[in-house]
């Protein structure tokens, strides 16, 4: 078995950041609308640095301005992951992105983008979950506008909450509110901490926001007590290698620490995060992991397991990913 042949589960994927680029060039050309600077001569997209990745993503989302859209956009990214053998992902969703935080039209969205995921799961058999995100260099507003989105819709689609956005951009205990909201209706957490923020921030995260997962969590590797620490709480780490590669959090493939906290017995999962911005693919990371660490078929299997241990989801559905992913 190749690793392109592995059944894979995604924890860490944002659905804009999913979107094709000729899928948005389209769309914007269809409504007349100027997306100059958003791609290179080459058609990728093209950003100098992570807070320009992140202009360079709000501004190709001007594209997506209809529920129509968002169902169009979760069937192109769903058909890309099927081939990639994905068989369970989890999307991050703003309602900044979708309706602006207004829950009437949030409901319009979130609609299409599930009728897009029951299509796809009839067609190629794959399963989508959303995790609703606030995202912390959008306002205070608009963060708490997510929460109660969230928290109004919660449900057997939308099962998480996370933080994405600028790590950089105010402290984790901002988002108590919220959290504790998304919590309470019964939403999973997570959150993007040490992605630039160092053990610090993943400390903060677990402390102040008690999430159950970090997104990234890199920067744990600094601090051997902290690594400890989500040992033994069985903290999940949603690791992206290829962007944090591309957005120079570390040099190179070989600088990454995934195999480290892998050895020091931290539960890491593999994500592509925003795979078109960032060159890369399912079966590209398992080939990098493959090629530059040594993991083998039981390794990359292992790490699936526990990703589907660590899912969003019910035990049925959880059941049904182990059966696929044979343990
Ligand atoms: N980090 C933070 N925010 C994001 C990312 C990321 O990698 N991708 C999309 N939003
Ligand atoms: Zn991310």
């Amino acid at each position: 078995m190749t690793v392109a042949d592995l059944p894979k589960i995604e924890l860490h994927h944002h659905l804009e950041g999913a979107a094709p680029p000729e899928f948005i060039r389209a769309l914007a050309a269809k409504k007349k609308i100027n997306l100059d600077g958003v791609f290179d001569a080459k058609g990728h997209y093209s950003y100098p640095d992570f807070l320009g990745f992140l202009q360079c993503y709000t501004d190709a989302t001007a594209a997506l301005s209809t529920p129509e859209d968002y169902y169009d956009l979760t069937r192109a990214v769903l058909a890309e992951s099927a081939e990639n053998n994905v068989i369970y992902c989890e999307t991050f969703l703003a309602t900044e992105f979708c309706g602006d935080g207004d829950l009437v039209a949030w409901r319009e969205y979130l609609s299409a983008i599930q009728q897009a995921a029951t299509e796809a799961e009839a067609k190629d058999g794959i399963i989508l979950r959303g995790i609703m995100t606030a995202v912390r260099h959008f306002s205070p507003e608009a963060n708490r506008k997510a929460a109660i989105c969230g928290a109004e819709t919660a449900g057997d689609f939308l099962t998480g909450f996370g933080l994405a956005g600028d790590e950089n951009s105010g402290a984790f205990a901002d988002y108590k509110y919220e959290f504790d909201m998304a919590k309470e209706a019964g939403l999973r957490l997570t959150a993007h901490a040490g992605e630039w923020g160092g053990a610090r921030a993943v400390r903060d995260a677990i402390t102040d926001l008690n999430v159950e997962r970090i997104g990234h969590g890199v920067g744990a590797i600094e601090d051997a007590d902290l690594m400890r620490e989500l040992v033994d709480r069985g903290t999940v780490l949603e690791v992206c290698p290829g962007s944090n590669v591309a957005l120079r959090v570390v040099n190179r493939w070989e600088d990454h620490p995934i195999a480290r906290l892998r050895e020091a017995g931290v539960l890491v999962t593999v994500s592509t995060d925003d795979p078109p911005f960032f060159h890369t693919t399912m079966n590209h990371e398992y080939e990098m992991l493959e090629q530059v660490f040594g993991w083998d078929e039981a390794t990359l299997r292992a790490t699936n397991i526990t990703a589907a241990k660590a899912a969003f989801c019910d035990d049925a559905t959880r059941a049904q990913l182990l059966k696929k992913i044979g343990e």
